[in-house]
């Protein structure tokens, strides 16, 4: 008989082998990793503390009493990322295809449950058929398990997904309540029904890929928030996000100094907003010259391009940005842009992470798309994230900030700490051209009457200059104390890095509930 310290050891060999060395070849074929591999190149080295390497299934129905492999399919355990604990789940294709049985939801409720016990992110690796066929609605009941522990976690602990490889049906819902989606271009998809269905339903002809992979999820849904050349990028990715994170609700973000200078002056910023206030220039370009050099780690950077939002440092400091991009859609807010935009800034909210804002934005989108869908309660999502955040809030208005969405983007009239205007600030109700063609359209009329067109087109230029010299500039708003100075753009820098040292002993509660109705 063997004894136990020889069984110990053959166990082990059998479980790091997963489903076998065939199933490992044909995972490899398919320019896929496997559970293992994923987490050696995700994890500091010699950092994983597997747990549950020796669990099985319990299930005996269609023959699956036969094979118990160990481990169950998935890999759990805890490791660290730059010296920082995270607990990580990784699910093994090479077992019954990483379907998710009983035991093996289980190990993933563990690990989720001591990250939450202990402060630290949990990191899921999913690649998997979904639930055990064989297992039925014991597998469902496991899935509905870890959607609790999710939506509990939610605020917590950060939780991030990479989606490399099947992942269908109920099962998107766990990665969709995390708080980040990584996914790998051409192996990982992700839908609720897959293509048979879709044409069996609505004769749409359509791949995998198409339907739910990585770019579709990253420019067309927004399910993900980052679409990676490959794995290896993905596990990369994973791991420099979390340089910009705390471990839990209750700590800050690590200080990461780099050797900007934190009194830089942004020569670049001067000339950086064109004279004509209808031409576009790259709002990232504005990030990436205030923010330290090389610090700005965009998310969501395929989708609702109209509106930018990541993570960046101001001397050293994690930071999460939001900015209109004048580049795309003129920087206009509609459905897509307010949704990105409110999840983003209720993260940080829930991480204690500093807003910075950068506002360039000529209101929202007008049109019967936008109004049938609902721009009214989306739009209403942005203005209930900023007003509902707590940590400090700093704007820079570069240019117009007309309407309701001046009020929208973190106006001091919901909160804004510190709001400063750039000289080219245009802070008004709307457009000088949009103005006077309503507030002078008898005036407009009577010239028309008078001298015809032309004369009708001299005085709408006329009065047009008249509004933009007396409204399209920031010192109306200056008068008011609703921004707090007009700043040389050069300065920007300084002075965010200034607000921010100002703001970081900020005390900002809400009042007492059990939680609010955001617009959803
Ligand atoms: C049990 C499964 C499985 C599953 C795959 N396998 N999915 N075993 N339960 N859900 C097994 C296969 O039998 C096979 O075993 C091995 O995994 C690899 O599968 P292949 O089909 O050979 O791989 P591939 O060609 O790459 O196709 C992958 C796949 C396909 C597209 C994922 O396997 C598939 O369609 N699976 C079923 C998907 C599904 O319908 N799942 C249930 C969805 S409903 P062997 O022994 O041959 O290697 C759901 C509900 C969740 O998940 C609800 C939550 C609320």
């Amino acid at each position: 008989m063997k004894n136990t310290k020889d069984l110990l050891a053959e166990y082990r060999k059998e479980a790091l082998l997963g489903g076998g060395e065939k199933r490992i070849e044909e995972q490899h074929k398919k320019g896929k990793l496997t559970a293992r591999e994923r987490l050696a190149l995700l994890l500091d080295e010699n950092s994983f503390e597997e747990f549950d390497m020796f669990v099985k299934h319990r299930s005996k129905d269609f023959g699956l009493e036969t094979q118990r492999p160990l481990g169950d399919g998935v890999v759990t355990g805890c490791g660290r990322i730059h010296g920082r604990f995270v607990y990580v789940f990784s699910q093994d294709f090479t077992v019954f295809g990483g379907s998710l049985s009983e035991a093996h939801a289980e190990k993933i409720i563990k690990v989720m449950e001591m990250a939450m016990r202990n402060g630290a992110p949990i990191i899921g690796l999913n690649d998997s058929g979904g639930a055990r066929i064989q297992e039925g609605v014991v597998s469902l009941g496991g899935y509905a398990d870890i959607f609790l522990l999710n939506t509990l976690a939610s605020g917590v602990v950060p939780q991030i997904s990479a989606v490399l490889g099947p992942c269908a049906g109920g099962a998107v819902y766990s990665p969709a309540i995390t708080d980040f989606v990584f996914m790998a271009q051409g192996t990982s998809y992700m839908f609720v029904t897959g293509p048979n269905v879709t044409k069996t339903v609505t004769h749409e002809d359509v791949t995998s890929e198409e339907l739910g992979g990585a770019d579709t999820h990253a420019s067309k849904s927004g399910v993900a928030h980052f679409a990676m050349p490959n794995e290896l990028e993905c596990l990369d990715g994973i791991r420099k996000l979390l340089t910009y994170l705390p471990q839990n609700n209750k700590e800050k973000a690590p200080i990461i100094n780099s050797n900007d200078d934190p009194a830089r002056i942004c020569t670049l910023l001067n000339d950086i907003v064109p004279q004509l206030s209808h031409q576009s220039y790259d709002m990232k370009a504005v990030i990436e010259e205030t923010v330290d050099k090389g610090s700005f780690f965009e998310v969501h950077e395929q989708f609702a391009t109209n509106i930018i939002v990541g993570f960046a440092r101001l001397n050293g400091e994690s930071v999460g940005i939001i900015a209109n991009q004048p580049l795309s859609m003129a920087g206009v807010l509609d459905i897509d842009s307010a949704t990105k935009g409110a999840r983003f800034v209720r993260f940080c909210d829930a991480f204690n992470i500093p807003l910075v804002v950068f506002e360039d934005v000529p209101g929202f989108l007008p049109g019967t798309d936008q109004e049938w869908r609902g721009i009214i309660r989306h739009g209403a999502k942005l203005l209930y994230a900023f007003a509902e955040a707590t940590v400090p809030k700093v704007t820079i208005i570069t240019r117009k900030a007309y309407g309701g969405a001046y009020d929208v983007m973190n106006s001091k009239h919901i909160r804004g700490d510190i709001n400063y205007a750039w000289p080219s600030a245009e802070i008004a109700v709307m457009g000088p051209k949009g103005a006077v063609e309503i507030i002078f359209k008898k005036e407009i009329t009577d010239a028309r009457v008078v001298g015809g067109d032309p004369a009708a087109l001299i005085k709408e230029e006329e009065l047009t200059n008249e509004y933009r010299e007396r409204f399209a500039n920031p010192f109306i708003a200056a008068e008011r104390g609703y921004i707090d100075d007009v700043i040389e753009p050069s300065e920007t820098r300084i002075r965010l890095i200034r607000a921010l040292k100002m703001l970081a002993t900020k005390q900002a509660t809400n009042p007492w509930k059990k939680h609010g109705n955001i617009p959803l």
